[in-house]
């Protein structure tokens, strides 16, 4: 029964097809240094499940946003342990993304074939940094909020531009409940789709090219 519907949905999918290009392809002998690029996706996938259960309960404006993650923590089923891994798999998340980065720089694996994952690379790095910085207001406590104060007018230091790029982050001259809605939106709609896209590309690139093997001495 099994293989017949498997038969029914190849013949119209091929799905075994891609399966076998995407988790069969042969790959050089490589080592745990290849594993971080992988980490760094399995930790985007955790943030990505933990950050929709959130948004269950968060509520973007500063009359609740506050009490709303201290209801999370303290009184929704299993909350604290959502939060805390969305919380710790940031900090993860780029700590990984920066060793994947140092392993391709080390390993010269931006080299041809491989420049367009480079780029797409380093702007998967801004876009991972961009949650951190959003994020980061969210909780909408004492550390978040001059956290950004400090954050939002380093961005408003650049000579002619400066003025105008703070207020564009921060939504007008303060932090204020529009801050904290643009922030928001940013981290759940801009980024998130930005990722997707980026990681998309980037995948397909790999599986594309083929990952690179060790760098060997004289070459
Ligand atoms: C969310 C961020 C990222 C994810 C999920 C991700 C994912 C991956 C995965 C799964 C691989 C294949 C396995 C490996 O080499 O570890 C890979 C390879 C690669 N990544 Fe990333 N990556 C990210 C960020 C970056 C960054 C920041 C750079 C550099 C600026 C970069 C550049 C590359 C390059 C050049 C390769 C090809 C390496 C090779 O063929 O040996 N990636 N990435």
């Amino acid at each position: 029964m099994a293989t017949k519907i498997n038969q029914w949905l190849d013949e119209r999918t091929a799905w075994h097809k891609v399966w076998e290009v995407i988790f069969l392809r042969k790959i050089p002998k490589v080592n745990w240094f290849y594993t971080l690029g992988s980490a760094s996706l399995f930790v985007a996938l955790n943030q990505a499940i933990t950050g929709i259960l959130l948004t269950i309960y968060y509520v973007p404006t500063p009359d609740h946003a506050y009490d709303s993650v201290q209801y999370i923590t303290t009184q929704v089923p299993l909350g604290w342990l959502i939060r805390g891994l969305h919380h710790w798999g940031a900090s993860a998340l780029i700590i990984l993304v920066v060793l994947h980065m140092l392993r391709v720089i080390i390993f010269g694996a931006y080299k041809y074939p491989r420049e367009v994952t480079w780029f797409t690379g380093v702007f998967l790095l801004l876009v991972v940094i961009g949650f951190g910085f959003t994020g980061y207001l969210l909780p909408w406590d004492q550390k978040a909020f001059w956290a950004t104060t400090v954050g939002t007018r380093i961005a408003g230091t650049p000579p002619l531009i400066g003025d105008y790029l703070l207020r564009i982050i921060r939504g007008g001259p303060e932090i204020t409940a529009v801050t904290l809605v643009r922030f928001f939106g940013t981290h759940v709609w801009v980024l998130p789709s930005l990722l997707l896209i980026l990681i998309g590309i980037h995948l397909y690139l790999i599986i594309r090219n083929g990952i690179s093997a060790k760098p060997k001495r004289g070459k």
